[in-house]
């Protein structure tokens, strides 16, 4: 797996560009009102340790680990693939109120490409604001500094069933929001291919797929994808295009 080695700084520089409303390239609508000013975003309110790699948005076109998607195990409905995401509604960066979370948007893409099962992250209390983008980033944040572990209402059926796990969520604050650690540490991942994926404001994957491969007990940790959140939400065409070219090039 290929990453570029980004230094601390751009990676500061970037966040407060993020929170200040300026984001990612062709993020072409308003951030919402309620997106957080540059100071919000100083030395306290930064995340500790941001990442300082980053994967790349185009994969690799050909990756030895795909040979472990060879597999004899199958779920009861046939698949040995699933789809698990955490993605949020309401008001979010820079695409106003959305009624089908970003991630969520390519999440069912993976799903449609790969026939894969799909499970949705949903947490057992659910306290984040769908009407202010700037509380749920102070949440997200919060839980981040408190490495909270929210709990999750449900579980997968069968688990031990899947044999490639792909894993779906926005970038916050530089990570993986704290909910994905509690699914990660939760479950085992023995035997598994985790193949991630994640929307975003500006920050890419933000060394998220580093951050898997630390926590889970996979076979492999494959070449993940970043999308613009605001291209998932309203340019899904060629959003489709890109995820069939990743995952093909993927071996799916
Ligand atoms: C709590 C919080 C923190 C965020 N932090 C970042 C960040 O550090 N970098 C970034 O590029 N985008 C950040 N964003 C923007 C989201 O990653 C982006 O809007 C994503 O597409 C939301 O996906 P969803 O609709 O599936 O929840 C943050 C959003 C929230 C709510």
């Amino acid at each position: 797996m290929k990453r570029k080695k980004l230094p601390r700084l751009f990676m500061t520089l970037a966040l407060l560009c993020l929170l200040a409303g300026c984001g990612g390239g062709g993020t072409e609508n308003a951030a919402p009102e309620s997106v957080p000013e540059a100071e919000s975003a100083d030395a306290d309110n930064e995340p500790e340790a941001a990442p300082l790699e980053t994967d790349s948005e185009t994969p690799d076109a050909a990756n030895e680990d795909t040979a472990d998607t060879e597999t004899q195990s199958k779920s009861q409905t046939g698949t040995d693939k699933l789809v698990v995401y955490f993605s949020r509604v309401g008001e979010q960066y820079s695409v106003g109120v959305i009624e089908k979370g970003n991630t969520a948007i390519v999440a069912e893409m993976v799903a449609e490409r790969t026939g894969a099962d799909v499970f949705e992250i949903t947490p057992a209390v659910d306290n984040y604001p769908t009407d202010n983008y700037r509380a749920l980033t102070d949440i997200g944040l919060q839980e981040q500094k408190d490495g909270a572990r929210p709990a999750i209402a449900t579980d997968v059926e069968n688990f031990a069933d899947y044999d490639t796990v792909f894993l779906g969520y926005p970038i916050w604050w530089g990570d993986l929001p704290m909910i994905l650690y509690t699914f990660m540490e939760s479950h085992d991942f023995s035997g598994k291919t985790v193949v991630p994926f994640c929307t975003h404001g500006g920050s890419q994957m933000a060394g998220t797929a580093a951050k898997i491969e630390g926590v889970v007990t996979a076979d492999a940790v494959l070449n993940g994808l970043a999308i613009e959140g605001t291209d998932a939400q309203n340019n899904r065409d060629s959003v489709r295009e890109t995820v069939n070219d990743w995952l093909a090039g993927l071996g799916y």
